[in-house]
């Protein structure tokens, strides 16, 4: 049975994180430039040997401490342990979520290590060492940056429409036509119909949810984000009162229904995510529906 205390955990993620976070910062502000290798034919899906060395990194000291837990990290997800998410305490890492953003000194880098037990994400670490924000969440107990609690921002705003939201998303790394045209119209459509207040891409997905449960920005969706980019990102936002939905969000317009729990477990390898900022529910539920009939739904397979 799932305990509720994952204390230990969360003192040693933000231990590592630090560490980490130290290693990423020497090399952000080295003159060198970084190793890079593309892990797509079109040089869209970039790893450095810093993300390679802060994963391995982490992966020993993890398995030290947490022997029987289950590891997934973003650089070694196609290695013997893959990438497939069971019902066991599961730690999930991105050495540098931010990597495009690494190699061009844009300071939205950040570390991100989540702890998923029966597939619901119970910790979150994230830490981005150029600014020097360290957001961290314990299921149940709220979500910090910097030892303040979350929401900083604009808790007693409410969100009355869409169109008063400001809205992160990514392009992602699919630049075929198929997987990024949708996405164009989408933007399009919330930009021009909706007239939302504007958009924003952080270039990392966890820094987008934590920029969310800050109160930052209103909204944030994806399409074809993985496991590793939101694992540490969904506990956040969930823990600062935002709400978080996934595939359901379009299979559930697909089908003319228009009910979707707020009590729904987030798939994490359904690599959609739709996220509300902390607002009261009947706003959120109202900014969720108008999420569900302007972004079009593209097939991604699952991880
Ligand atoms: C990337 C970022 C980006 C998202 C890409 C991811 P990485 O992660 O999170 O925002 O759009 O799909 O691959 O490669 O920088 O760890």
């Amino acid at each position: 049975m799932a305990k509720s205390d994952y204390s230990d955990f969360l003192n040693v993620g933000i231990e590592l994180a630090r560490v980490a976070g130290g290693i990423i910062r020497e090399a952000f502000y080295s003159g060198s430039l970084p190793t890079i290798e593309s892990k797509d034919d079109r040089d869209v899906d970039l790893v450095t040997a810093t993300d390679k060395y802060v994963e391995a990194l982490l992966r020993e000291k993890f398995k030290a401490e947490f022997p029987s837990y289950k590891f997934i990290g973003e650089e070694s997800s196609a290695s013997s342990e893959g990438s497939s998410l069971t019902q066991e305490p599961t730690i999930i890492v991105d050495p540098i979520d931010g990597t495009t953003n690494f190699i061009h000194r844009f300071p939205f880098v950040c570390v991100s290590i989540g702890l998923v037990v029966d597939k619901i994400p119970v910790v979150g670490v994230i830490f981005n060492p150029i600014l020097d924000e360290l957001y961290t969440a314990h299921i149940n107990r709220g979500a910090y940056m910097n030892g303040s609690r979350l929401p900083l921002f604009r808790k007693n705003e409410p969100l009355p429409s869409l169109s008063h939201c400001l809205i992160s998303t990514e392009a992602g790394n699919d630049r075929t036509s198929t997987g990024f045209d949708p996405k164009s119209r989408t933007l399009s459509k919330l930009m021009t119909d909706i007239n939302a207040r504007g958009l924003r891409c952080a270039g990392a997905g966890a820094i987008d949810c934590c920029l969310l449960a800050r109160g930052s920005t209103d909204v944030y969706y994806e399409i074809g984000v993985r496991a590793w980019d939101i694992s540490a990102g969904v506990c956040i936002i969930r823990e600062s009162g935002g709400m978080c939905f996934g595939e359901e969000v379009f299979s559930q317009r697909r089908s003319g229904e228009n009910t979707v729990s707020f009590d729904e477990p987030f798939d994490l390898m359904g690599r959609k995510i739709v996220a509300i900022r902390f607002a009261p529910k009947e706003n959120q539920e109202l900014i969720r529906r108008q999420l569900a009939d302007i972004i079009e739904d593209i097939i991604v397979p699952r991880d």
